[in-house]
């Protein structure tokens, strides 16, 4: 990939000083969903497929941006001088956005660059295409610019602003941070409220981690998040009423029975309590896997779903059906919707003896009921971003 990459790089930008290479992965959750801007904790992995990029610093300020899989965008052309959000620059807002929020954030920026993306996570999945982009632009801004007081959390913040600040999209930290951050054979146990992190080991010999696309479009997935960020953020000033928080993810499922009657509206108390419920669960999980009870991991991932479908309601009819033929099949030892919900993919663990099994029937069975072919992904754990 890295001789093959550099080769286009030449081809598209020409001869000149050395080309260097960088990767950022896609990124899984295992259980923690819609709790990383509720200050709660989320248990994602990277993994090992992602975004490539070619990267060359140049002797003007110049930008020039070209993505592979974007080919019908053409050259994306901007300056240090001139990083203005444009419709027609499309993907290419990302990697502007990052250098702009790097700019902003009072990084000494000396060169324009030529950057050539190649990425190779599947499209609609909902894995962190967008966070992969930013967080290898953060990579190679901290690289080729020679910004050694940037670390790679800060990089994960940086791509978190940009998309919030800049693509104007309210995600959280948890893409980011894992793209940033991951580690092979481990996932993070990342607590949003302070980003103190821990690597818990994930080693599954006996069983495999399937990513299953629903094929179903995440419609007005953005929309519908923001109105779940801020039903929480109803529902927890409501709560300071009475009791000092600063972030749902400090309360625990006891204490939020006591309080929660605070919360006005039943859709805002549903939303409060998916919000506590799943941090819990998030907590609970990875004691388990300390443990190495991968069944009790199970179960909570199925507890997850439920939750994320009848009190946060971002679940939808595929990714329920995904999900009910999974628990369906022996060997399913958990299975959930993943990412923000509304369409995208489901996250199962399965033992490596039920693998044929569950890809068959739970395809044969979607597409029954659904008319949707999904597609499978056994995935592997990675680390994160890089110099190749
Ligand atoms: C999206 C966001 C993340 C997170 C998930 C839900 O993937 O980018 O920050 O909020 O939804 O857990």
């Amino acid at each position: 990939m890295r001789q093959q990459l550099v080769d286009k790089f030449l081809e598209i930008y020409g001869e000149g000083d050395a080309v260097h290479v960088y990767f950022a992965p896609g990124r899984i959750n295992l259980i923690g969903e819609h709790t990383d801007y509720n200050g709660g904790h989320v248990f994602p992995c990277a993994i090992t497929v992602g975004t490539y990029a070619a990267a060359r610093r140049r002797a003007d300020t110049d930008i020039r941006l070209y993505s592979l899989n974007y080919s019908e965008t053409g050259m994306v052309k901007a300056s240090l001088g001139d990083l203005d959000y444009r419709q027609k620059d499309g993907w290419g807002n990302y990697p502007k956005g990052v250098i702009r929020t790097f700019t902003n954030k009072g990084c000494r920026i000396p060169h324009g660059l030529d950057i050539l993306y190649y990425g190779d996570i599947p499209k609609g999945l909902g894995i962190g295409s967008s966070a992969s982009i930013e967080v290898v632009t953060g990579l190679i801004l901290k690289e080729l610019e020679g910004l050694s007081d940037v670390n790679m959390v800060d990089i994960a913040l940086f791509s978190q602003l940009s998309e919030n600040e800049y693509i104007g999209a309210g995600s959280g930290i948890m893409d980011p941070f894992a793209i940033a951050m991951g580690k092979k054979d481990h996932a993070i146990f990342l607590d949003t409220s302070d980003l103190s992190y821990i690597y818990a080991p994930l080693r599954l010999p006996h069983e495999k981690i399937i990513i299953t696309n629903s094929q179903k479009a995440r419609l007005a997935v953005d929309e519908r998040y923001q109105e779940r960020r801020s039903q929480c953020r109803q529902a927890l000033e409501e709560l300071q009423r009475v009791i000092a928080i600063r972030d749902l993810g400090e309360l625990t499922a006891e204490v939020f029975e006591q309080v929660q009657e605070m919360i006005e509206s039943p859709v805002r108390l549903r939303r409060a309590r998916h919000a506590v419920t799943e941090n819990q669960r998030t907590i609970q999980a990875v004691e388990a896997l300390k443990r190495g009870d991968i069944e009790e991991f199970g179960q909570l991932m199925n507890a997850s779903h439920l939750s994320l479908k009848e009190d946060y309601e971002v679940s939808c009819e595929e990714l329920d059906i995904l999900v009910e033929e999974a628990w369906e099949i022996e060997g399913v030892l958990g299975s959930r919707m993943m990412g923000a919900g509304f369409g995208g993919c489901t996250v199962s663990i399965v033992r490596n003896s039920a693998v044929n099994e569950f890809i068959s029937k739970v395809g044969q069975n979607y597409e029954k009921r659904t008319g949707f072919c999904a597609e499978f992904y056994v995935v592997e754990t990675g680390n994160g971003a890089t110099v190749l």
